[in-house]
């Protein structure tokens, strides 16, 4: 051990001449004993292609560092700088690897380390979202100053099977103190958001009542094969609702960066699995019409290796809207799952808690808080991820990582979710 650690001389950007290596580290930690193909148990697999892989380490939106022992490449670490507008300032993580041969080391924990450096005077908002199978990962964070701000249940399909991740962050002070005095959550939130906001030393939002905006079943049940998707009768009130990525994204496009979360959804570009891969995924867009005319459209992505959606951008003329819209995509993708296991994820703000509990009504329970994940108005609010799947009663599983994560205050969360998801069980049986 203390050879390698007077060897590991440098930890350095990757350059597009250690795309190879990078991929073979990649093919080397994720592939399964049992035999099959490693892009095939990561949620990244273009990071498998080295010509994108050379391709990305330019890209001056990505900070990709790797660690180099006697002139050998044998760690890796990553994050886009920004994966939310220029007001919100978020960091993502991503691809931390060491080969098996350097582990334990400290090359993670120090890797880590330089990564959050060179991005630091950038970011308010550091997200790292962690394996749960082994410990590795959220050492490498914990040693670093990341603190649990959630958990995934079914996050990605990997060697160790359908892999719950721990979600971690780092939050820059200045940051939240910029909180908004306005912000506030659901008496549901607030079981997730009081040990996060203890952890981070910052008060809890209000709790309101919040009355849930309308989500009209009757609108929804006849649904009908459109050219281009799935399309709803017109509702009651004349609503429309289909699948037409062209509108989709040109409506999503057209609003400004100061409104990118004006419809209590907190709308980041978080990182996608690669473009290659259409069997994997289904990109599209949800519109609704009234009049002929796009009146609130959302962004879905849908991984079906991991069977996983993600509701990553939603905007909508006026408050109201959005809970008709989501129920339409939910009952979209809980046709087509057929009963098969599905995770849909959606990121709602404090600024919005009518939207937190019209996500509740629909089934969707709390798995993350964010705290002073996003900018509006010179101010910053909270962020809560919700995930519903299409059977509740699976969540259980998920507690079998419990002994796998002896970070107290990261199983304190866990087992907070649990309790709110049979407590929700329980109102709605
Ligand atoms: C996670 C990983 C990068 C850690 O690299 P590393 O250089 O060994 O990390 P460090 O030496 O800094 O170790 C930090 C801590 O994690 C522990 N650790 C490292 N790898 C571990 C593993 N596979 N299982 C359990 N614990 C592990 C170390 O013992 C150390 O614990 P300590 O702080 O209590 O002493 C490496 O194990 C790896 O590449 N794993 C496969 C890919 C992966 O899971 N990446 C993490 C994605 S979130």
């Amino acid at each position: 051990m203390p050879f390698l650690e007077s060897c590991v001389s440098t930890i350095r950007p990757a350059r597009p001449a250690d795309a190879l290596a990078l991929c073979g580290l990649f093919a080397e930690a994720y592939r399964p004993p049992a035999g099959g193909e490693a892009r095939e148990h990561y949620p990244f697999p273009q990071f498998f292609d080295p010509g994108w892989v050379a391709e990305a380490v330019l890209d001056p939106g990505i900070c990709w560092l790797v660690a180099e022992l006697e002139g050998k490449v044998v760690g890796t670490v990553g994050a886009e700088r920004n994966v939310g507008s220029r007001f919100d300032r978020v960091a993502e993580g991503f691809g931390l690897v060491v080969s098996q041969g350097a582990r334990g080391h400290r090359i993670g924990t120090r890797l880590m380390a330089a990564l959050y450096a060179a991005v630091e005077e950038q970011a308010h908002y550091f997200i790292a979202e962690t394996r749960t199978a082994d410990a590795g990962g959220w050492k490498c964070v914990r040693h670093n100053g990341f603190k649990p701000t959630g958990f995934e249940p079914f996050a990605h399909l990997t060697p160790a099977g359908r892999e719950a991740m721990l979600l971690t962050a780092r939050v820059s002070s200045a940051a939240l103190g910029q909180r908004s005095a306005r912000a506030s959550i659901t008496q549901m939130v607030r079981a997730l958001a009081e040990p996060v906001l203890e952890s981070f030393g910052v008060a809890l939002p209000e709790v309101k009542r919040a009355v849930p905006f309308a989500v009209d079943p009757r609108g929804l049940t006849r649904m009908r094969q459109s050219p281009s998707g799935m399309a709803t009768e017109p509702g009651p009130a004349g609503h429309l609702i289909e699948r037409d990525d062209e509108a989709g994204l040109r409506y999503l496009q057209s609003w400004d960066q100061d409104q990118a979360h004006g419809a209590g959804v907190a709308c980041l570009r978080r990182l996608e699995g690669g473009h290659g891969n259409p069997d994997r995924y289904d990109r599209r867009c949800f519109v609704m019409r009234a009049g002929g005319r796009v009146v609130a459209a959302a962004r879905v992505v849908s991984d079906r290796r991991d069977r996983r959606a993600r509701i990553l951008d939603l905007k909508s003329h006026g408050q109201g809207l959005q809970g008709l819209l989501i129920a339409g995509i939910v009952k979209e993708l809980t046709q087509e799952a057929a009963g098969d296991h599905l995770t849909t994820v959606i990121d709602v703000h404090t600024g919005n808690p009518e939207l937190q509990a019209t996500v509740e009504a629909l089934n969707f329970f709390p798995t993350a808080y964010y705290p002073a994940l996003i900018g509006m108005n010179l101010e910053r609010y909270d962020a809560i991820q919700y995930t519903r799947l299409c059977h509740r009663g699976e969540f259980r599983h998920s507690l079998d990582v419990l002994h796998r994560i002896c970070w107290p205050e990261a199983q304190d969360l866990i087992l907070r979710i649990n309790e709110v998801v049979r407590a929700s069980k329980r109102n709605s049986a």
